[in-house]
């Protein structure tokens, strides 16, 4: 379960905020950490045990800490990690730890800073690095996630991994996604994922598939010295059957596919004072009706553009992938 703090970001990645303005999404519809315990606390008793907090950017989120107490002092939840782009990092990564947080994801596309400027607008890769700085003894063996974009960062593959090597870090390479905000999306944008595992194998030598029977995402592989990074080929060799995480939105909104058109209002149940059973009810004949596939619908499509047109796509906020927490 993948629970989004707030859907406000302190970046424009163009791989997901590229637009100059964004509607946000209205502030008494943002959930109280109570609410989002109480919904939380529905799915675990349906059997979810990792929860990831995402954003948006999460830090951005006042007084994060409290719910992650709340969160971490629930005995159901076996994982409990976080997605952010580590600008807040530095300061807060002790008081992320003494909360309870057990894991770290930490966005990183490019380690030059005028290219850093480029691709996220704001000149904070300093920030940045101080703040993965701060997580390598706090989080040891946390996680970078690296978009990789043809013409734009595909040239850093290699300085990545050995950034991330030198941190105790395992590096993720994903496939450019064409999900709702990726607006200036292209496929011939996209790196495939035989293209990163070339560029890596001619530089270090054979590269080994570490054959894992997971949900992840990721694929895994090692290096001949042993290192291992992943990949996440959600673009040209979707997942969907495998598949089994879903999202909260900040406002209440679950949503079962990244792709998705809608999602199922959980807010206003839960607000309106329905019953316990009822909610749980409603969640359960949702996830067993589930038919979502919506990144191999989309390898299916002819013609394949940005996924929802810019004017469909001002209009409401929740189409875009920074309101739902990829
Ligand atoms: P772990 O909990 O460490 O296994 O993390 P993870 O491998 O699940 O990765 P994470 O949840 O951080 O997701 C990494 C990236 O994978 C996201 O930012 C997306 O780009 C992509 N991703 C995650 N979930 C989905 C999904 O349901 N569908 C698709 N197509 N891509 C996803
Ligand atoms: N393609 C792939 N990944 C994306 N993310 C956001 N937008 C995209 C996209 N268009 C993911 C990245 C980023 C995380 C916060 O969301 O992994 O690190
Ligand atoms: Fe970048 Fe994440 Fe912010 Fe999107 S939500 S703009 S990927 S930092």
């Amino acid at each position: 379960m993948r629970l989004s703090v707030t859907d406000r970001c302190n970046l424009r990645c163009q791989y997901c905020m590229p637009e100059e303005d964004y509607l946000w999404l209205p502030r008494e519809d943002i959930l109280q950490f109570e609410e989002m315990d109480r919904l939380v606390d529905h799915f675990l008793a349906l059997g979810v045990a990792k929860v990831r907090l995402t954003g948006g950017e999460p830090l951005l989120r006042r007084d994060l800490p409290a719910l992650i107490e709340r969160l971490s002092g629930k005995a159901a939840i076996r994982d409990l990690a976080m997605t952010t782009n580590a600008v807040l990092l530095g300061p807060a990564v002790h008081d992320l730890k003494r909360a309870g947080l057990h894991r770290l994801t930490i966005s990183l596309d490019t380690l030059q800073r005028e290219r850093f400027i480029t691709l996220a607008r704001f000149d904070e890769l300093a920030r940045v690095q101080a703040g993965i700085d701060a997580a390598v003894d706090v989080f040891p063996g946390f996680k970078i996630d690296s978009v990789v974009i043809r013409g734009v960062n595909d040239d850093e593959m290699i300085p990545l991994l050995e950034f991330a090597k030198a941190r105790g870090a395992e590096i993720r390479f994903i496939e450019y996604m064409d999900v709702g905000g990726a607006t200036t999306w292209s496929r011939a944008q996209v790196v495939s994922r035989p293209q990163m595992l070339d560029t890596i194998g001619s530089h270090y030598g054979p590269v080994a598939h570490l054959r894992e029977d997971s949900s992840a995402p990721a694929d895994r592989y090692r290096l001949p010295d042993g290192t291992v990074f992943g990949i996440i080929a959600s673009t040209t060799e979707p997942f969907c059957r495998t598949c089994d995480r879903s999202r909260l939105t900040a406002d209440g909104l679950w949503y079962l596919c990244l792709y998705a058109a809608r999602g199922i209002d959980l807010r206003g149940p839960l607000r309106g004072g329905v019953s316990d059973e009822a909610l749980r009810d409603l969640i359960t004949s949702v996830w067993h009706a589930r038919t979502d596939r919506g990144a191999e619908h989309r390898l299916a499509t002819r013609d394949r553009a940005p996924l929802i047109p810019l004017n469909v796509l001002k209009r409401d906020p929740h189409l875009e992938m920074h309101t739902r927490g990829g």
